[in-house]
């Protein structure tokens, strides 16, 4: 679908990252490289956008405004519905079905490179914003592509190597639904009641400007801010009537973990996680969301009254390592935001009780099951990495990154070989994979069990918060396209270091 000999590839050599050697890259030589491209005459897209990153200012807290970065787009073509802002916030939202062809002109308006990434969608290795295709100041680039994910809350952000973490951090999140037949036999709530709560902590100056990573213990440990927005927004209430409502949230922080419960103690149901709907629904105690995942709850508030409020608090955790000050550390508790129910309404609903049909993955059929693929994140002296590696080249892979089109295989995320301790949010590029096992480390069993009843393990993940002293086995099949792809911890001060890794898929 991607017309390479039409597009012209201007060889930039981006400011710090890596010149190809050609013959030693991993790839073809056609593939490579932040370029500008154009449109194909031949791609006819059902949804077409422009998508800008650009500076902005918005009146977010009491006094000056503060100064932020912004996707800010317009729909060219498709259903209105296919590209809108969040009702009464700053957050773009792509609404599309699977099997929709887009096209998406993305303008870097900021002042460095930049390039969007479309978290949990399985793309060409061309459209899946690598940092290698980063574009300069003023430069498009055309993402021309056929969505072939399930239903389900998939989000995009930038992948610049080095700026992931602060060009999110200054508002560069949006959210990509998409929804198929399978969903939309389900009969969930749907248009105002399905809701989608974008969850980010941020840190503000006295002056209202927010403030980032000042210093490698900030870099180390993940940063944290000192309140939590929703949608952007500070002090967040949501109103809703008496009825049940779809509830999506993404946790968009670079590294707060989040301990998600109703302060009233009702458990909490939830129908979905990164990869869509589950199979039916399942009840915890709290939800342990981690950065980069998504959940979709099922809200019933039809036995509550005008009046009544409901807050969502993050309960408080052992985080292991947590360098911050108590009030900012991870694993502190904290308000989230406020449900208030503001209005009666007789709309019933019953949860169903079967939501979508998922074969699972049997570890029989991976062609390494005698032998998981084991990746060891680990942290100290200022350095982080994955298998004593780092993100240097971006073409680089070793050979224990390499596989094959096509092939199953089991892959085990180890958490026990830093020496500094902490959970680390493991996030893989080009599929939605399976969570097989965990197993703890005894000595660890605090922290674990301090958050492992919030897990959401069934379903699709493309996200796995690994504990610390921890070993995750995850299931994941390579299917469709070849090319490189990222695996990082999305902790994003972490990945911008350089805990991330390509992996190529080959035919
Ligand atoms: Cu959400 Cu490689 O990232
Ligand atoms: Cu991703
Ligand atoms: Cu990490």
């Amino acid at each position: 679908m991607l017309n390479v000999d039409r597009r012209k590839f201007i060889q930039t050599i981006a400011a710090g990252g890596a010149l190809l050697a050609a013959g030693k890259s991993a790839f073809p030589a056609e593939m490579a490289h932040g370029a500008a491209s154009e449109a194909n005459p031949d791609f006819k897209p059902d949804v077409e956008i422009e998508l800008a990153a650009t500076p902005g200012e918005l009146p977010l807290l009491p006094g000056a405004s503060t100064r932020v970065w912004q996707f800010k787009g317009s729909l060219i073509k498709g259903d209105p519905a296919a590209f809108q802002m969040l009702p009464g916030t700053a957050l773009p939202v792509i609404r599309v079905r699977n099997g929709q062809k887009l096209r998406i002109h993305f303008a870097n308006h900021l002042n460095e490179d930049s390039i969007v990434h479309w978290h949990g969608l399985h793309l060409p290795h061309q459209m899946d914003g690598h940092p290698m295709y980063a574009i300069r100041p003023g430069q498009r680039f055309v993402y021309e592509f056929q969505v072939d994910n399930r239903a389900g809350t998939y989000w995009f952000h930038p992948h610049p190597h080095g700026r992931t973490g602060e060009q999110v951090y200054r508002g560069l999140a949006g959210l990509f639904i998409v929804s198929d037949d399978e969903e939309q036999a389900a009969a969930l709530p749907s248009g105002e009641f399905d809701l989608a709560w974008v969850l980010q902590d941020r840190l503000f100056d006295h002056n209202n400007q927010l403030v980032y990573a000042r210093n490698m213990m900030e870099r180390m440990q993940g940063f944290l801010g000192d309140r939590v927005l929703i949608n952007g927004k500070p002090d967040f209430v949501q109103p809703v009537a008496t009825t049940a409502y779809r509830i999506r949230l993404l946790n968009g922080s670079n590294s707060r973990i989040y301990k998600l419960a109703w302060d009233d103690g009702r458990p909490l149901t939830v129908i979905g996680n990164d990869g869509g709907l589950l199979e039916r629904p399942v009840k915890r105690p709290y939800v342990t969301l981690a950065p980069a995942e998504r959940v979709e709850l099922w809200m019933n508030f039809s036995d509550r009254s005008v009046g009544d409020q409901i807050t969502l608090r993050s309960l408080p955790f052992n985080a292991g390592m947590s360098m911050g000050g108590a009030a900012t550390a991870n694993g502190s508790a904290f308000p989230v935001l406020r449900v208030r129910v503001d209005r009666k309404l007789a709309k019933p609903h019953a949860l169903p009780a079967r939501l979508s049909h998922i074969s699972r993955y049997r570890l029989e059929d991976a062609v390494n099951h005698r032998s998981p693929r084991t990746f060891s994140p680990a942290m100290g002296m200022g350095r982080v990495s994955l298998n004593g590696r780092t993100f240097e080249k971006m073409d680089e892979v070793a050979d224990n990154e390499i596989v094959k089109l096509n092939t199953l295989e089991v892959w085990e995320f180890a958490n026990d070989a830093s020496m500094m301790m902490m959970a680390h949010p493991i996030h893989v590029h080009n599929l939605q994979f399976q969570v097989l096992e965990r197993r703890a480390d005894p000595r660890f069993a605090a922290i674990r069990d301090s958050l492992g009843a919030g897990f959401l393990d069934e379903g699709w993940k493309d996200v796995v918060l690994v504990m610390p002293g921890e070993r995750v086995k995850l299931l994941m099949k390579f299917t469709d396209h070849t090319g490189l792809y990222l695996y990082h911890c999305h902790i994003l001060e972490h990945e911008d270091m350089g805990m991330m890794r390509n992996y190529l898929v080959r035919a």
